[in-house]
């Protein structure tokens, strides 16, 4: 997938967060241990460092969401980063941010933290972020 179609993709989800630019896509794809998980309407982008795996981005197009997608990308951006070696994902989210903590909840990430006023939403107003992890099973 083109940085450009992330950067569309992102601005069409109506993410509460600052939305990147498709230089920013660029530059992350291009770094060392960028994994990417992408389908038509959503994607999951992750970085590894040797055993541990840190989820940077999920996202779907609005007009596609509830339908089981970003849950999809990412199970299947788990098996990547296993296969690449790491054992352990973690990720950041902003605390009022439902629908991802469902979907990290539903596949088994616990929260291991909060990060107070860590987080900024689109609007700039800060808010407290979950720090989640999960132990990825052997495929
Ligand atoms: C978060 C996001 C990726 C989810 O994408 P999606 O394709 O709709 O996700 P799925 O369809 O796989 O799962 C959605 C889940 O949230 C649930 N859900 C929907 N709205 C909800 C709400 N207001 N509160 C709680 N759960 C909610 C759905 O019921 C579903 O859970 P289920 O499978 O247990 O029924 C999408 O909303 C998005 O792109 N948001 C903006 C970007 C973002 O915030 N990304 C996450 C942080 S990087």
């Amino acid at each position: 997938m083109t940085p450009e179609k992330m950067a569309k993709l992102h601005s069409n989800s109506e993410a509460n967060h600052r939305i990147w630019d498709a230089h920013e896509f660029a530059e992350i794809l291009s770094s060392n241990g960028v994994l990417a998980e992408c389908h038509e309407h959503g994607f999951a982008l992750a970085r590894v460092i040797e055993s541990e795996a840190e989820l940077l981005l999920l996202v779907t197009d609005k007009i596609k969401q509830n339908n089981g997608l970003a849950t999809n990308c990412l199970l299947k951006i788990e098996k990547k980063i296993v296969e690449s070696g790491a054992r352990k994902l973690t990720l950041e989210v902003s605390e009022s941010n439902k629908t991802a903590i469902q979907i990290y909840k539903k596949l088994n990430f616990k929260k291991i933290s909060v990060r107070k006023s860590y987080s900024r939403d689109k609007n700039g107003k800060f808010e407290d972020a979950l720090v989640m992890q999960k132990d990825l099973l052997l495929i």
